[in-house]
């Protein structure tokens, strides 16, 4: 081999070598991506999103209309901060779902939030059925 060709030879085992890493580094985030959401825990191992699925819900499963509202709207539907419709007012929220179509226009804004409504009443983790839940509760509305 000429000199020339070694220098050639070893930018290039170099480029090789960090291509199979570039590809493995590829394959895990393949793999995270494929990553099942309902993640299993192991016991032993650390468990991310656990410990706040456990302080949020109560240890999983379904969160009652009572646990959402105690832990989430109650902060400003309670009191009627900033203009929040008040628990237990109905004719308030009937005025409301009146405009929105209903309890599932209601519904609907309490996702995406409106005005200093924060975007799902800050339950993040709430499913949409939670929040109904939740809403139907408050409003007295069904
Ligand atoms: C940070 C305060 C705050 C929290 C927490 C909050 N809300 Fe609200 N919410 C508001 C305010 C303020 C409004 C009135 C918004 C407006 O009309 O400008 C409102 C309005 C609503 C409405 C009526 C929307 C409409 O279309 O008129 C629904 C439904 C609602 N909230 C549901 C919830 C639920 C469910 C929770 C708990 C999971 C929650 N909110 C938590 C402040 C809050």
């Amino acid at each position: 081999m000429n000199l020339i060709m070694k220098m050639l030879a070893a930018p290039a085992t170099v480029l090789a070598l960090w291509a199979v890493s570039a590809q493995a580094a590829t394959n895990d985030e393949i793999a995270k991506r494929l990553e099942p959401v309902g993640q299993v825990c192991v016991q032993g191992e650390e468990c991310k999103g656990m410990e706040v699925a456990v302080a949020v819900g109560g240890g999983g499963g379904a969160k009652t209309p009572d646990d959402v509202i105690a832990k989430h709207c109650n902060a400003c539907h309670g009191t009627g901060l900033l203009g929040a419709p008040k628990i237990g007012d109905t004719a308030a929220w009937k005025d409301r779902a009146d405009h929105q179509g209903g309890l599932d226009g209601l519904l609907a804004k309490a996702i995406t939030g409106l005005n200093a409504m924060p975007p799902k009443g800050t339950c993040t983790d709430c499913s949409d059925d939670e929040l109904k839940g939740a809403i139907e509760k408050m409003s007295g509305l069904k």
